[in-house]
């Protein structure tokens, strides 16, 4: 995937572009770099043990993009796509979006664009688990054309000791 250049809400202009192995450990300085409210409602630590586990050894089931901005990364999301063949076209997505980039448009802009590229490469459904009282992401989910599936009761213990319901959410492509 080639460059795209973006200019965000707040005039701010970033590089779009597919994650590769080069990447790598811009990826891990990033995750390390997220503060704990980004991390608040996600699934905390992504350590460098974990993305290489993970993610860098599945890269043949990833569709990965990273948002730049002067060399950093400073967005990353991805599509993992379920290998067994009875879950063909389908699979599960994650984003975080540094803290001094949310909110100016670069969420919206880099699902854009990877939903694009999962339609591209044939899928059909992508799914996601959310914790409901992460307002920001469902609205993000739900303005792409995600839709509430249903309802995990009690299945997130937050960082308040406490239990929170998550969302599943599913989006068919070819709507
Ligand atoms: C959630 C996240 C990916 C969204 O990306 P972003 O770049 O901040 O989002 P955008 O700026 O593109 O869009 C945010 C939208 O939510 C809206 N929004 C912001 N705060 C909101 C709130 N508290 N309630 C409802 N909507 C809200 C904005 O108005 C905007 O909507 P609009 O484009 O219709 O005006 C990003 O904030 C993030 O990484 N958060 C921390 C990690 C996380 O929660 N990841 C998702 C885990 S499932």
């Amino acid at each position: 995937m080639p460059l795209d250049t973006v200019t965000l809400r707040n005039g701010t202009t970033v590089l779009l572009k597919e994650f590769t192995l080069a990447d790598k450990e811009k990826l891990f300085q990033t995750y390390e770099s997220l503060s704990d409210e980004t991390m608040r409602l996600g699934m905390p630590p992504y350590a460098r043990e974990r993305i290489e586990k993970g993610w860098l050894s599945n890269l043949q089931n990833l569709i990965s993009i990273v948002t730049l901005f002067q060399n950093r990364i400073v967005g990353h999301s991805q599509i993992f796509r379920f290998p067994h063949s009875r879950r063909k076209g389908t699979g599960d997505l994650i984003i975080y979006v540094h803290q001094d980039f949310q909110n100016v448009g670069l969420g919206t802009v880099m699902l854009i664009k990877l939903l694009q590229l999962a339609k591209k490469d044939g899928m059909h459904r992508i799914a996601l688990h959310v914790v409901a009282d992460n307002k920001r992401a469902v609205h993000l989910y739900e303005k792409l054309g995600f839709k509430i599936e249903g309802f995990l009761r009690d299945s997130y213990f937050g960082e308040d000791k406490q239990d929170h319901q998550e969302l599943a959410m599913g989006l068919i492509l070819d709507d």
